[in-house]
């Protein structure tokens, strides 16, 4: 099967952290894991590279915007290539293809008198690029994201109307639950459909913002960003011209973090209704990694944790592991780099140590040989059947963000759970008497087996900590979601490096 998975597209208007890079790790994480169950799999991101905020940055920046816009998208390009992100494609809006696609969806609603043209009043968030309503505001009249009055803008422009759809997009989330995952998601957006849905703004006066896709009708405007930057999850699959669009939209999944729940879940379904498109299937929502100051990591704040300065410290993967595993399935969760040095010990105490501790008793007291001969007690056994059998329900799920939180939760819980059974059963202790040996031999090779199928289970979240195991193991199979125990065979093992070494 064909699937499709997008992360947002970010702002050019300053570097990437944590935050970007979770979201594209995650999808990362999901390509991973469903090419492991054979699934054929396009993974787009990119660069959002139109709208006020990037205008203003461009202007503080004193560089022609050409450059300004080439040297910030690089900046995203430059730190998931680090991290070994395995994107199929990465879009920068200013492409031609994709400014071809957002005319061409404009000048289709424009003929059929879907977009008109009126004066309006609003409130702004410039860090949303958003108009906001009263109700969407603090207490103290702030844009609770970004802490800062919206300004009055007074002006005439396009719009696009929403209304009209409201009641069907509510019977579409009602009728099918699982289109926005977490569910609380999917109740805040009903909640947004609640009152009537204000016409959308869909342009911007060129005196006010220059730096956009300009309306194909009407050259006094550019395009509201918004409404140019979803457009991006159908240009990218060159929608129109490519017989394989459907195969793939049919199992796509926009992942996103509940900043931007209203743009892909109200607008972008309904304009997506008005040019004849089926809704995503899935929108995969995920909370804040909140930085200091206990509020979201964002550039405009400036509390965040930046993700070279974490890769230089402990490599990419253990920053993988960490994002997957502590971030809460609908809560926000702490981020700070004495947190992520926490979680790399427990990964060092817990895969690192049971990885160690096993090679090196084979090693020592097996002359390295895996005792692939020997017969298992029925707890040995019904240990290691538990252990596939967990894996095997949740790579039977669907992509969804509690999958993946389960998925690292589940890694660290056997890994756990294993060195727990190696040291109750002190196999140091069983090697020194010989009537124990066949003992001793029952515990390696139940530890080893397990190990096998945690690090199998592993190879979305550390895909080379996966393979570095299987491969210490003499297991060179690429890994499949194929969780089956007692596969191991015998052979040579080899005590590698550890995985996780001190930090100091
Ligand atoms: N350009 C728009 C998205 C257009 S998609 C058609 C945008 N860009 S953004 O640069 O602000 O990126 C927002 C996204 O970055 C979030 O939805 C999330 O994926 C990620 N994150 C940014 N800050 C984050 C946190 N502090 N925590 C978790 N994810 C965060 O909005």
């Amino acid at each position: 099967m064909k699937k499709y998975i997008t992360t947002p597209i970010y702002y050019t208007n300053g570097a990437p952290h944590i935050g970007h890079a979770y979201t594209t790790i995650l999808a990362d994480v999901f390509k991973k894991f469903e090419q492991m169950k054979g699934n054929e799999v396009f993974f787009s991101t990119g660069t959002d590279e139109h709208g006020q905020k990037n205008q203003h940055s461009c202007e503080a920046s004193g560089l022609p915007i050409d450059t300004f816009l080439a040297q910030q998208s690089q900046l995203f390009k430059d730190l998931f290539d680090r991290m070994e992100l395995n994107y199929d494609h990465f879009i920068r809006t200013s492409c031609d293809d994709h400014k071809k696609v957002v005319r061409r969806v404009l000048q289709d609603l424009y003929d059929r008198g879907l977009i008109i043209k009126k004066s309006y009043e609003g409130l702004y968030c410039e860090g949303c690029e958003q108009f906001k309503k009263k109700t969407d505001l603090d207490e103290n009249g702030l844009c609770p994201d970004h802490k800062k009055a919206p300004k009055v803008v007074s002006e005439e422009n396009y719009f696009f109307r929403l209304e009209p759809h409201r009641q069907w997009l509510k019977d579409y989330i009602i009728s099918h639950p699982d289109w926005i995952t977490p569910a609380n998601y999917a109740k805040e957006v009903l909640g947004m459909l609640e009152e009537p849905l204000d016409d959308l703004c869909i342009s911007r006066p060129k005196n006010r913002v220059w730096l956009g896709i300009e309306l194909p009708f009407d050259s006094d405007f550019v395009t509201y960003i918004w409404f140019d930057a979803l457009i991006n999850y159908i240009s990218i699959l060159k929608w129109g011209e490519n017989a394989d669009f459907n195969s793939y939209w049919q199992n796509s999944y926009h992942l996103l973090a509940k900043d931007i729940l209203k743009p892909h879940c109200v607008y972008w379904p309904i304009m997506l209704k008005a040019i004849g498109i089926d809704p995503v299937k899935h929108c995969v929502v995920h909370g804040y990694w909140i930085g200091e100051g206990g509020v979201k990591m964002s550039k405009s704040l400036g509390n965040v944790v930046d993700p070279n300065e974490v890769i230089d410290l402990m490599g990419v993967e253990p920053l993988r592991f960490y994002l997957i595993n502590n971030m809460g399935v609908t809560s926000d969760s702490p981020i700070s780099i004495g947190l992520l040095k926490q979680g790399y010990k427990q990964l060092a105490n817990s895969l690192g140590n049971l990885q160690m501790r096993v090679l090196k008793m084979v090693d020592k007291n097996l002359a390295g040989q895996i005792p692939a001969d020997v017969s298992l007690t029925a707890d040995d056994e019904a240990l290691l059947q538990k252990i596939a059998s967990d894996f095997t329900s949740i790579y039977k799920k669907d992509i969804a963000l509690e999958t993946a939180i389960e998925l690292a939760n589940k890694v660290m819980e056997s890994s756990n759970a294993l060195n727990t059974y190696f040291a109750n059963n002190e196999p140091w202790v069983l090697v020194k008497v010989p009537a124990q040996m066949e003992r001793f031999k029952q515990v390696v090779y139940t530890t080893l087996d397990a190990l096998r199928l945690i690090a199998i289970a592993l190879y979305p979240l550390m895909p080379k900590a996966s393979e570095s195991i299987l491969q210490s193991m003499a297991v060179n199979q690429k890994p499949t979601a194929q969780f089956v125990a007692k596969q191991l065979s015998s052979g040579q093992i080899t005590v590698p490096q550890p995985l996780f070494p001190f930090l100091g």
